[in-house]
This record gives structure tokens, C-alpha cells and sequence, in this order.
């Protein structure tokens, strides 16, 4: 029994991890299940092993039962963003009117960069850090200006203080710091203290502070989300967010752009043109989640916490040499597998988001089981893999169990 009364059979009844069959998964032709042959378990991208919730399969149902396919119409997604910052992370400063829609985070990223950067201008982030970090950003003819964090995982405040006196060097215009909040791939959450100071170098340095919030409402029992437009001196501060990652809705495209009272101006300049590409049946769907799916939620992230914990276990007893460290948000996990001396150094630096190298390889190809390669993350990746644990407690212990037979194998 819990502190709710709840006893573990019901927990697993509501657990959204464990409905779905491995047969059933493999059936998906999303990415995470297509990309490798069935005998290797997906452990990699940022889809969750999780079937919809209820709200969102109602809403949509509604919606193609009435045609309702149309183009998108009105701030309804932005209005129960509004709503679900005030009953979850206390914060009632998001102004539906200082608020923009855009198709997905990334793009949004790249957008919300337009508005403060120039073609040549340094864009701060810090590594290790989500991939497309990098490509969106240098795609985007901006130059990366790296600020890797400290030994515990967390931003080092001198080191983004160097980085971005180098990111405003040679009399560039502008300059942006783009941070994750909460972190990918750490899953650390960044306090209300950190995120005040990181608003105050910003400012002292006149760099722009983009924030990507899409793993906020993904914070597990115990820590407590931050947005950064709540913390005092983040006045100037844009940021971006979804129910993508929380309600795994990946494919149904929407995010919701925001701004600070000081950037308000600069978010009106966000061409008109950027708001019509979320889908409506994506902005659908991702109100409903956000309006209706907080129950399911709540499920969720039972689960995340229980797998987390699982896991700890099963990397103690199972990867001798990997380091594991809890997260506090997402249901990624960070593992230093540096010890296990299979970093390949041929593979340093960020890229593509599916290159194996180290010991994912070694992962992949002795245990099958698919890992996000940490080279991939920038500077501190290499050495390193990430696990998603958005999936059956049963899953986990295999894959695992897996990678240990490897490691003694080596
Ligand atoms: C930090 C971060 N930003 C953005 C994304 C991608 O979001 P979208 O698919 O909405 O572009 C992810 C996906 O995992 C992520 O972890």
C-alpha cells in the first residue's frame, strides 16, 4: 500500500508502462521501433512504450468524427498551458497574449534564436547536451559556443560565464545561451537559485536567455520544475514548450512559444507565417493532454519513478563500472560507461542523433539492446550512452540484464 492507499496491483493497473505487449510495440512504425531489426530492444530515442491517454484518444476521436480537420484557430493551446503552470509549478505569469504557436520545439528553438541572433552570432548551450542542440542551431548559420557542465551534472556558472564572454567577443550583435530546462540528456532539474544567477550573467553579459521547456512537466517526485520566465531577472527571457514529450506525442505536431514581459516585442516579430505549421489535430490533441490528461500524468510519472529506481538496482547489480545518476526529470537516464575504456575517440564531438560509437556500439552489437550514444551529446558525451526507461519495468530488466552479459563477455 502507498501513501495514497493504493496497493501494487493497482498501481500497475493505471501504470501507462506497462499496457502494451512488446508484440504490440514492434507493430509501431514510428522511429524508435523501426530503426533497428526486432531482435534489438529500443532503449534510444525520446518515445515513450506508452499507449495515448484517454483524454487525447476522446479528443480525437471527436475531431475526426466531425471533420474537425481544418487549419488551426484561436490560443486554446496556449490558454491550458496557462492553466496547467498555474496548478503545477505555481506560476501564473504566463500571458496568453506574449504567446506564439509553432510547429515544434525545434523549430521553435530555431525561431525564437531569429528573433534575438544574427547569421554569425554564438549561440551558448551546454554540453553534454540534446543533439539537435547543434544542428538546428549551426544549420541555422549560428556558431555553437560551448559551456560544458560541471562534474556533478549541473551548470557550472563560471564556465557559462567564460562562454559567454567568448560568445560576445569580436563585437558580435547578439548572443543567446540556450538551455534545457529540465536538462537532456542528465535529467537534472535546475533550481529556482541557479536559474536566477543563470538570468543574472545573461543579463550582465547581454546575452538572451531561450529556454526549452519541454521536459518541465516531466519532473519526477521529489524535485520540483522551474519555469525560467518565473525567476526574477528573466524578464527579457523567451522560452518554448509541448505536451510532446510528457503525453508522447511526437508525431502530432504543436508547441507553444513564450515570452517575458521585456521580450514580448520580440515575439511579435515572429513571422506569421512560422503559426501555420502545428497541426490542428496536433494542437488538439496537445490541449487535451494538457486540459484532461493530468490524472494520466500523474500515472506516468509513478511509473518513471518506480523505473528509475528499478534501474538503479539493475545497473548496481548488473553493470559493474557504469555510473548511474537518479534523474530528477525526464525518463532519461545518463550512464558513465567511461570506466569500461571503450570510448572510441574517432567519434568525438556532436552529431546525428542515431551514430553509434563506444560503448553504445559495443551495446548494440554484443547485447542488442539500442542506446543513445553519448559522442552524440556534445563535449562530456563520449564514453557516456543515454537510456530511455519510458518502458515496461519487464523491458528494462531484460535489456539490462543484457548489457551485463556484454560487459562480462568484454
Ligand atoms: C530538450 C529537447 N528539446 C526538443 C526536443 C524535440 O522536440 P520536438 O519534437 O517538439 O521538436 C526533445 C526531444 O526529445 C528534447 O529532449
Amino acid at each position: 500500500m502507498d501513501s495514497e492507499g493504493r496497493t501494487t496491483a493497482d498501481t500497475a493497473r493505471n501504470d501507462p508502462l506497462v499496457q502494451l505487449s512488446l508484440d504490440r510495440l514492434r507493430q509501431r512504425t514510428s522511429m524508435k521501433w523501426r530503426a533497428y531489426p526486432a531482435d534489438v530492444l529500443p532503449l534510444w530515442v525520446a518515445e515513450m512504450d506508452v499507449p495515448l491517454a484517454p483524454a487525447v484518444v476522446a479528443a480525437l476521436h471527436e475531431a475526426i468524427d466531425l471533420g474537425d480537420t481544418g487549419y488551426p484557430y484561436g490560443r486554446a493551446y496556449a490558454e491550458a498551458l496557462a492553466d496547467f503552470a498555474r496548478e503545477r509549478w505555481h506560476w501564473d505569469g504566463l500571458r496568453v497574449e506574449d504567446t506564439a504557436i509553432v510547429p515544434d520545439v525545434m523549430l521553435g528553438v530555431v525561431e525564437l534564436l531569429r528573433l534575438v541572433t544574427d547569421p554569425g552570432d554564438a549561440v551558448v548551450v551546454c554540453s553534454p547536451v540534446y543533439p539537435p542542440f547543434y544542428a538546428f542551431v549551426s544549420h541555422d548559420g549560428r556558431e555553437i559556443v560551448e559551456a560544458p557542465l560541471g562534474a556533478d551534472l549541473r551548470i557550472d556558472l563560471d564556465t557559462l560565464e567564460g562562454a559567454f564572454v567568448r560568445a560576445r567577443d569580436d563585437g558580435r550583435r547578439g548572443a543567446a545561451f540556450l538551455m534545457s530546462n529540465p536538462h537532456n540528456p542528465t535529467g537534472v532539474v535546475h533550481t529556482r537559485e541557479e536559474l536566477r544567477a543563470v538570468a543574472e550573467l545573461a543579463r550582465a553579459h547581454g546575452v538572451r536567455v531561450v529556454s526549452d521547456e519541454i521536459h518541465g512537466p516531466l519532473v519526477l517526485p521529489g524535485a520540483a520544475f522551474t519555469p525560467f520566465l518565473s525567476v526574477p531577472g528573466a524578464e527579457n527571457g523567451l522560452a518554448v514548450t509541448s505536451a510532446s514529450k510528457a503525453w508522447n506525442l511526437a508525431g502530432l505536431k504543436a508547441a507553444v512559444t513564450f515570452a517575458g514581459p521585456e521580450a514580448a516585442a520580440d515575439l511579435r516579430r515572429m513571422p506569421e507565417e512560422v503559426s501555420h505549421g502545428p497541426s490542428h489535430l496536433g494542437i488538439i490533441a496537445h490541449t487535451a493532454a494538457l486540459r484532461s490528461g493530468r490524472d494520466w500524468l500523474d500515472d506516468l510519472l509513478t511509473g518513471l519513478d518506480a523505473n528509475r529506481r528499478l534501474l538503479g538496482r539493475l545497473v548496481e547489480r548488473h553493470l559493474p563500472g557504469v555510473t548511474y545518476r537518479r534523474p530528477e526529470a525526464t525518463y532519461l537516464a545518463w550512464l558513465d560507461c567511461t570506466a569500461l575504456d571503450l570510448h572510441d575517440d574517432r567519434a568525438d564531438g556532436p552529431g546525428v542523433v542515431s551514430d553509434l560509437a563506444g560503448p553504445a556500439r559495443m551495446f548494440h552489437d554484443r547485447a542488442r539492446v539500442a542506446l543513445s550514444s553519448g559522442h552524440v551529446f556534445g563535449t562530456g558525451g563520449a564514453g557516456c550512452v543515454r537510456l530511455n526507461f519510458a518502458t515496461s519495468p519487464a523491458v528494462l530488466r531484460e535489456a539490462v540484464e543484457r548489457m551485463g552479459r556484454a560487459i562480462a563477455d568484454l
